[in-house]
């Protein structure tokens, strides 16, 4: 990946026509090792510019292999066909989750994802909710990291695999699965605003947005606690909906289930660490629609652990 595919859109023509790629345009296989199951589908990807501004859909026309997962895909387009198009990868085997998109209207890693396993003639892909656009099918991950604090150390199956055990280091033990994909920030719909359930409190209140980076969230805590004696339990923030870093009503469930993996860890700092939980955009924003967990491609259940945190203060309201 490059780092202008990292760090920046490349649709310098937002409103360009469409463009298509025809299977005659791309290398043939020799008839010998050409899978019986090739087929040739319609890609749609949504392009935009930054924060989904002149948002369409573009098509393209391929030959798609048995083994050709949807990043594979959309790197043929963007080699062959369009450089414009812009979307994040890395690792290519579902472990960095930098390739989370919605893909036939379900948050899948676009690197696992074998195309004609989802058995349309036109496959579908457009960003994930909740996050700002940044162009394309790429999005601003740091409303959700800013509520996860760098601190909350982990290692994950791939680090353990990759690293070895340490000199002097007995073994690890693995404490979580998240790849930080933010599948379930897109699915959740209190987070992605398309949840038709009435909001359980009505009063506005101003709160600090996150900041740009990382934000720590001993940092987050002290200005949850903070908040959480100004405001009361009706209280509900009001960004200003133009600024895409702004706080979020709800700080989604990939936080929360980093919030409840890290109370596991140091029960001795709960009070400090359930400010968060508790605070005007924690837990109690969740409506048990259970979405972030039947998105999450790593096995993570964040759902049930906002549901350990609902309970860990007497929880269970809505
Ligand atoms: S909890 Fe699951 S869906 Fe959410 S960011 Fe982590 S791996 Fe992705
Ligand atoms: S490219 Fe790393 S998870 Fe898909």
């Amino acid at each position: 990946m490059s780092d202008a595919e990292k760090t920046a859109p490349e649709s310098p023509d937002a409103t360009a026509p469409a463009s298509s790629v025809s299977s005659s345009s791309l290398p043939s296989p020799s008839p010998a090792t050409e899978p019986q199951q090739t087929r040739t589908l319609t890609v749609r990807v949504q392009r935009s510019g930054p924060g989904g501004a002149n948002a369409r859909f573009d098509d393209y026309r391929l030959s798609v292999g048995p083994e050709d997962s949807v990043l594979d895909v959309l790197d043929r387009i963007r080699v062959e066909t369009d450089p414009t198009l812009v979307y994040r990868h890395s690792c290519h085997h579902s472990s960095c989750g930098t390739c989370a998109m919605r893909i036939n209207g379900r948050e899948r890693l676009a690197c696992i994802t074998r195309m004609l396993a989802l058995g349309t003639d036109v496959v579908t892909l457009e960003p994930l909710r909740s996050l700002p656009v940044l162009g394309d099918l790429m999005v601003d991950m740091r409303p959700m990291f800013a509520h996860i604090d760098p601190d909350w150390g982990y290692v994950r199956p791939v680090e353990k695999a990759s690293t070895g055990v340490p000199h002097g280091v007995a073994r690890y033990t693995r404490l979580e699965n998240c790849i930080e994909c933010g599948a379930c920030m897109s699915a959740c719909p209190v987070s992605n605003g398309t949840d038709d359930m009435p909001p359980a409190t009505a009063q506005p209140a101003q709160h600090a947005a996150p900041q740009s980076t990382r934000q720590p969230a001993r940092q987050a805590a002290s200005q949850a606690a903070s908040q959480a004696a100004q405001d009361t339990d009706e209280s509900l923030p009001t960004d200003s909906p133009a600024d895409p870093l702004a706080a979020p009503l709800f700080i989604g469930p990939a936080p929360l289930a980093a919030l409840n993996r890290e109370l596991a860890r140091h029960p001795e700092r709960r009070e400090e660490l359930l400010h968060i939980g508790k605070g005007p955009h924690g837990e109690r924003h969740c409506r048990r629609h259970m979405a972030c967990s039947r998105a999450c491609p790593s096995g993570v259940y964040p759902a049930k652990d906002i549901m350990d945190i609902r309970m860990m203060h007497g929880g269970g309201k809505d």
